[in-house]
């Protein structure tokens, strides 16, 4: 009995050992043997050079540590294992750069060494304080994969050759300060599948030639200075889930087949531009896995779209700014069980908005704007049947209520409240101040 145990222990043993043998030479397969340097002396030369084209500055206001991973970078020793660098493990290249949040401060130059790592598959810049334009030969790196200079100050126009990066599937921009036209050639990389360009200065109309990005599944280019009518080519894009064209300048009505078409919408973002027409969203498919919606600020006119009822995976519904000119129907709302988040401000409607009925529907309802709509008096009697949800943020602007929304005392979850432009008489209540959570 007692050796039948210990020969299953020396087993358990000797498989453990086993597998630690294996864990440990299968790591030395992905980051370099100590036996071997396995880093080229040209690249390891090209990195110590770039390293000094850059100082060491502030730490992103976005990033948690702080420690500028080329701190590691010294010569002599293996750069296969500095901070921030991944080789291949047979030919020994460079293949990764990972130095986001390094506090790289400087001006990117035109002759910076690192156009000397051509092995790279994937570049990460992103939370640095780096500026200068990004230069056309960008466009030599041709084996890159990911490529991510998002959250820096790098300027001028994005380079055409970027469009030679055929195997790219990320290309990250966002939050600098590109100016000039999205390259058209940029709808050459077919297996793009996320593009973000926003919060930058790009002017023009999204190219046409994105309608052959067949793999793309997220295109964001927010807060840009985009122009055009809604780009069509977008809808012939099966995979695309995530479209967000919001705080732009685009015009015009949207294609009634933007909600019918076989998508797999589940993000579309289009607030804050100057669209118009009526919304005409046609007959959306029950299959809809839309999460959010949000078609806000334009200039649309006419009723809400009953189709819109259909939505029943809607957790974001923003409308505000519609001009209904007339009676709207909420009953709309009613079927939208998922709803947490509505924005039905300014409808320019005629129709009373009942505060309590909308929440008492609408069970998942947090945040709800219904300023510059008329909403009826929110009284003590209406307190008898309260909402069951724990509401985050309730924003009643210029919407003619006279008396303090006494139900609100007991959400201790709200943190953000907004009640201006009323017609509330007398103090408000002490017990406002004791809500644990509202930032005022
Ligand atoms: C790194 O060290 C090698 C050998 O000492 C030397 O040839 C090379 O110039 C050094 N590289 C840099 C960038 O200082
Ligand atoms: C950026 O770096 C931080 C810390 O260095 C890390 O936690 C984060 O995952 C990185 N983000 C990306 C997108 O690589
Ligand atoms: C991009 O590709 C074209 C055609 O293959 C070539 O003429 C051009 O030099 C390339 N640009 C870069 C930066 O590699
Ligand atoms: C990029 O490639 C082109 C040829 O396509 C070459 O002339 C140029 O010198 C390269 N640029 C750098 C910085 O290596
Ligand atoms: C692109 O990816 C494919 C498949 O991984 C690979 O065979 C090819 O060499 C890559 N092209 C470049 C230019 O790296
Ligand atoms: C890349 O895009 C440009 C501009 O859209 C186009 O003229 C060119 O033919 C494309 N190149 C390839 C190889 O598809
Ligand atoms: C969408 O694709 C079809 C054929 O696949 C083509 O005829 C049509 O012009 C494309 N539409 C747009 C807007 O690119
Ligand atoms: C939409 O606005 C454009 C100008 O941007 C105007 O020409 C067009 O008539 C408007 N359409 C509607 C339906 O209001
Ligand atoms: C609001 O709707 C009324 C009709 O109910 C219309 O006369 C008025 O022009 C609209 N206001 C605006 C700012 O469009
Ligand atoms: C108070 O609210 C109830 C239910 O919402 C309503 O029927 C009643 O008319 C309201 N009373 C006043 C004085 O506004």
């Amino acid at each position: 009995m007692q050796k039948e145990s210990w020969n299953s222990m020396s087993i358990i043993l000797v498989t453990l050992s086993f597998l630690f043998v294996f864990i440990f030479s299968s790591q030395d397969v992905f980051s370099a043997p100590s036996s071997r340097h396995l880093c080229l002396p040209e690249q390891r030369d090209a990195l110590i050079e770039f390293k000094n084209e850059f100082e060491i500055g502030q730490l992103n206001q976005f990033c948690d540590s702080g420690q500028p991973k080329t701190k590691s970078w010294v010569n002599n020793s293996d750069c296969c294992y500095w901070d921030g660098v991944m080789c291949d493990a047979k030919s020994g290249e460079v293949v990764e750069l990972d130095l986001n949040c390094s506090r790289l401060h400087g001006w990117f130059h035109s002759n910076s060494k690192l156009f000397r790592i051509q092995s790279l598959r994937s570049l990460d810049l992103s939370f640095n304080d780096l500026s200068g334009q990004i230069l056309w030969s960008i466009g030599n790196f041709s084996h890159l994969i990911t490529l991510d200079l998002s959250n820096n100050y790098f300027s001028g126009r994005i380079p055409s050759s970027i469009g030679n990066l055929s195997n790219l599937t990320n290309l990250r921009l966002h939050y600098n300060s590109f100016d000039g036209e999205i390259p058209s050639s940029l709808g050459n990389l077919s297996h793009l599948t996320s593009l973000d360009l926003g919060g930058n200065n790009l002017v023009g109309e999204i190219p046409s030639s994105f309608g052959s990005l067949n793999n793309l599944d997220v295109l964001e280019a927010s807060s840009n200075k985009l122009s055009g009518s809604f780009p069509l080519p977008l809808l012939n894009l099966t995979k695309l889930s995530v479209l967000s064209l919001s705080s732009n300048q685009f015009t015009g009505t949207l294609p009634s087949s933007l909600l019918t078409l076989p998508s797999n919408w589940e993000f579309l973002n289009l607030a804050n531009n100057q669209f118009n027409g009526t919304l005409e969203l046609g007959h959306i498919s029950s299959s809809s896995q839309l999460r959010g919606l949000f078609l806000g600020n334009n200039n649309f006119r006419g009723s809400i779209p009953i189709s819109l009822s259909i939505l029943v995976n809607l957790e974001t519904l923003h409308l505000s700014y519609l001009n209904t000119q007339g009676s709207v129907d909420l009953s709309i709302f009613s079927h939208l069980k998922s709803l947490e988040d509505l924005d039905i401000s300014h409808l320019n409607t005629t129709t009373t908005m009942d505060l309590n009925a909308i929440l008492s529907v609408n069970k998942r309802l947090v945040e709800l704007d219904l300023s510059g709509n008329h909403v009826s008096a929110i009284n003590k009697s209406s307190v008898s049947d309260p909402p069951s949800q724990s509401i985050t943020g309730l924003t009643l602007s210029g919407c003619g209520i006279t008396e303090f929304p006494e139900f609100l005392r007991t959400e201790h979850e709200m943190w953000f409240l907004d009640i201006s432009n009323n017609r509330i008489k007398g103090q408000v209540p002490g017990w406002l101040w004791t809500l644990p959570n509202l930032f005022l």
